[in-house]
């Protein structure tokens, strides 16, 4: 059975709740499509707006982050179950390279969060990737393998069917440099083989791997029909019409 694209923006640190809402009624309509699945993963205070705004709609919300423990004295932390999920969220970004870099997130910390959204009944959308230096070095996939492995560690077959994993070289975040379509390809190729290993083939099959790195309107068609990329992470050009666009890639 052929894999449904899954096209989700990452919003980062922008936009305020009321600017949010605003966003939402703009690409309401430009991102109605009903063949692949569309999420819009906001800041944590937008979450309740977005989630209204999108009523109705065939956007679906993601959080950008959570904890892995479900209430408690964690002051500034976002608990799954009593509230992503009270909230109406039906993904999660896990390990963003930003929260590892920025906010020393490590392998083992996205592993305790996607067991705990499973847990839940909420997606990870994993994300890997490699440093320019690592690419040079030629580790990319040596680094990412492990990225995988450590992240879906106790993760069942079932779950893991069910996951998203992104893939998103770091050289290629933000800086206006999509990777080529043959490197795309490759690494996603390669994390589903990852997959295979540990796993089995039905999951490899089932699991849904994404490019993200500057995907805009010009580079989505092709990278979306590459064999082993099942869609796109998408980060500034989430937030604007050429969203649209990348939703409606064919
Ligand atoms: P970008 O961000 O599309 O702005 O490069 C992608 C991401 O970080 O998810």
């Amino acid at each position: 059975m052929a894999r449904k694209k899954i096209i989700a923006g990452n919003w980062k640190m922008n936009k305020t709740p009321s600017e949010a809402v605003a966003l939402v009624e703009e690409l309401k309509p430009l991102v109605a499509n009903e063949d692949v699945d569309v999420v819009f993963c906001v800041p944590a205070i937008d979450i309740v707006p977005v989630v209204e705004a999108a009523k109705g709609t065939n956007i679906q919300v993601g959080a950008e982050n959570m904890y892995f423990e479900e209430s408690g004295a964690y002051t500034g932390e976002i608990s799954p179950p009593n509230m992503l999920v009270d909230a109406g969220v039906k993904y999660v970004v896990l390990g963003h390279s930003e929260r590892r870099e920025y906010f020393g997130e490590t392998n083992e910390d996205v592993n305790k969060k996607i067991l705990k959204a499973f847990e839940h009944g909420i997606t990870p959308i994993m994300c890997c990737g490699e440093t320019l230096q690592q690419r040079e070095q030629g580790v990319t996939m040596d680094f990412i393998r492990q990225q995988v492995k450590v992240g879906f560690q106790g993760v069942t077959a079932d779950q893991a069917k069910t996951a998203v994993i992104a893939y998103e070289p770091i050289w290629a975040i933000g800086t206006g440099k999509t990777a080529t379509t043959e490197q795309a390809e490759e690494v996603c190729a390669g994390i589903r083989a990852c997959i295979a290993e540990v796993y089995d083939e039905a999951t490899a099959e089932a699991i849904r791997i994404q490019y993200g790195g500057s995907v805009n309107a010009a580079t989505a068609p092709e990278l979306f029909a590459q064999a082993d990329i099942d869609g796109g992470l998408v980060g500034g050009a989430s937030l604007k019409a050429d969203f649209g666009k990348i939703v409606n890639y064919k």
